[in-house]
This record gives C-alpha cells, structure tokens and sequence, in this order.
C-alpha cells in the first residue's frame, strides 16, 4: 500500500490489488461475531442468498424463423441484443471506474461493496484517511484497484484537488455515486441556521462542485451518475424540513442535468430511500426517545441491490428516479 499522496490534491491514497479478482466467498447464513461487532444496529436477511441463477446466453440461431415458439423467439431476440451489445452482460462493471462519495458511511460502504464485488474499480470518497483506508483495506481482494480519497465537500479546495488528482491520473470516470450526506433534524421554528448553511454545504453545493469538476471525465466513456437522494426529497416531513429542502434541491440538480447530459449519452438516476439502518438513524431514534428496530427499516444493502440494478441496465434505457421504502411502514 502505498501511503498518501499530495495532501493538498485530495489524500488520494491507491491499495493496489493483491490477487485480483477472488471470487466472492460463499453467502454466510448467519451474520459473523466480527460483523455484528461492526454493525450492532443491522439486521441482515439472507432469505434471497443463492437464489440467483446465472445468466445463460443461448447459441445463436436465425431469430426470423417463423416455426419457432414465442418462447424462443424472446430467447433469441435476448440473444441478438448480447451479440449487439444492447444487454450488459453480468461482467458490465468490470474494471469501470466507480467514485462513490460517502464511502465510509452506511449505504456508501454498502454500494462500494456491491461494485467492488462486481469488479469495478474505486476511489471512495469521504472526509476521514482513517475510515476510508480501512473500507479500502476490506475491499481489495474483490477489485483490480481501490483509491482512498479524503475530501471533505463543504470545503470548495479540497474538491478542486482531489478532482486535478483524479483528473490526472485516470483521466476518466465511468461512474459517480453521490452518496455522502448530511441529516439534520429539527422543528424549523428552533433549528439553528448554522444546521441549514452545513447541509447545504454538504448535500447540495459540494456534490455540485463536484458533478462540475467530474463531467469532462465522465463524457469519455458513457457515464452514468448516481443521485442518492431521499424520500425527504419527494416529501418534506414536520422535522425534517432544512434536511428535506437541501433533498429537493438536490432532486432539480439532477433532474436539470439529466436533460443537458442525455444527449452527449450520459445518464442521471436519482434514488430514494426511506428510513434506512445506519448509524444517523440510529442516533435519531436515539434523540427522538424511541426505540431502534433496524430489522423494520430498510437495509443499506437493499439500497445497494437497487444502484447495481441501475447501473446495469441496457443503454437503451434510463431509471430515471426510484423510490425504496422499508417494506413494513413503520414511521
Ligand atoms: N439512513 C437513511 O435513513 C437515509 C435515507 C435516505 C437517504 N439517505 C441518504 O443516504 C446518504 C448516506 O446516508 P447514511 O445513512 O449512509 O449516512 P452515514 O452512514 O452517516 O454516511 C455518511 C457518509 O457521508 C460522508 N460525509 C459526511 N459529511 C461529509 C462531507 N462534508 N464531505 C464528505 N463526505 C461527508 C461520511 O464520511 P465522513 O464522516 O468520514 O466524512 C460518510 O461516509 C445521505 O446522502 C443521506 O441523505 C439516508
């Protein structure tokens, strides 16, 4: 592992891969100690582990042919889209280059594991060396290659940097996850404006910057970004209202992009997740005096499972925004 690069360009720190490519350990049917040590608030389902049947691509065969079934027909029609490159195949993320912000955080660390477990390469982005190296370090033996990257996105110059950094030495971007955010809660009556100015900072004008910076990389291939909004961006709740405004906010800067990149072929995707079990909410149930049932919320994983579902999508075709909530409603 080599150690830090220029502090003052984004601490952009590269584990270089040792063994590439391990294949994923088997699925584990009980969460480990070691896990539950980490993550003392996560419920962890593994009902759907080795449900997924791998991708079969038929030999190929003369689709027009009138006596063949319905049935074959749509399997061979499948097939002419692989040969055409319209269906990303299982390996569509291999070796592309992912930045995820928020890295080090509950749903970031969770996506960085889903695309580093499908190959793509990293830089994981957030504001502490110590949290990130240590995400990296848990991530090498799935991908070619994971950056750590220190940037903290309320400070204009830190993004300025690590952006000439990536710039420099990639000089491309397939993917760019915002995932990093602030949650604030607090009547709006009583919430101090210090509150309001940080989130701003962190959950609007940073990833702006940012997008800004990352554009020119991310026109090179076809580029996708990923918004990680909230379902208090669609919805502003009492207590929640500075949080929901920087969410709506964030919500316009995706939407307007959307339209000004699609036609240079690179595609915008906002998600909304409903109350999710990371640590912020477990500190606001804390704050609001009630109990924190993780297994009732969302997972970070499930937030995960929907990013990679987007991201590997056939070309021909945009999410555009998606909405995720807990399957019991409980708040
Ligand atoms: N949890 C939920 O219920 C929920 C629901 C809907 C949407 N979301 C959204 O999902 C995203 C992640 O939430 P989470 O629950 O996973 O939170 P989390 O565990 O607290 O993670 C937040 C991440 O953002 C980073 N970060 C915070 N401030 C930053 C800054 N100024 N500059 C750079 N990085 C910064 C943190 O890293 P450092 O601490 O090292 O900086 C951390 O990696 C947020 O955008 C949130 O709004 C969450």
């Amino acid at each position: 592992m080599e150690g830090p690069t220029d502090a003052g360009r984004g601490l952009c720190t590269r584990l270089k891969g040792v063994n590439p490519k391990v294949p994923s350990p088997a699925p584990c049917p009980i969460p480990s100690a070691a896990f539950r040590a980490v993550y003392p608030w996560r419920f962890v389902d593994f009902r759907h582990s080795g449900r997924q049947a791998p991708l079969t691509v038929l030999p190929s065969e003369n689709a027009s042919t009138s006596s063949v079934s319905s049935r074959k027909q749509s399997e061979l029609l499948a097939h002419g889209a692989f040969n055409n490159g319209l269906v990303r195949d299982v390996n569509v993320l291999q070796d592309e280059l992912a930045l995820v912000t928020g890295a080090s955080g509950g749903i970031g660390g969770a996506i960085s594991t889903a695309l580093a477990k499908h190959s793509a390469r990293l830089i994981l982005m957030g504001r502490t060396s110590a949290k990130l190296l240590a995400c990296a370090e848990g991530l090498r033996s799935f991908t070619s290659s994971v950056e750590a990257c220190a940037c903290d996105l309320t400070k204009a110059e830190e993004i300025e940097g690590a952006c000439a950094h990536i710039s420099d030495k990639h000089g491309r971007l397939d993917i760019l996850i915002h995932c990093a955010g602030v949650i604030q809660h607090g009547n709006l009556a009583d919430a101090p404006l210090v509150s309001m100015d940080l989130q701003y900072a962190a959950n609007v004008r940073g990833p702006l910057l940012l997008t800004q910076r990352l554009l020119p990389l991310l026109k090179k291939p076809r580029g996708h970004i990923v918004f990680i909004n909230s379902s208090a961006g669609l919805n502003a709740r009492p207590n929640a209202g500075q949080y929901s405004a920087t969410k709506h906010a964030f919500k316009a800067l995706a939407d307007s992009l959307r339209d000004e990149v699609n036609p240079e072929g690179i595609r915008i995707s906002s998600v909304f997740p409903g109350r999710t079990a990371t640590a912020p909410i477990s500190t606001l149930h804390e704050k609001e005096g009630r109990d924190f049932k993780p297994e009732l919320l969302l997972q970070p994983e499930d937030v995960a499972s929907v990013v990679l579902n987007i991201l590997t999508l056939p070309w021909t075709a945009e999410v555009t925004n998606v909405s995720i909530r807990p399957m019991l409603k409980s708040y």
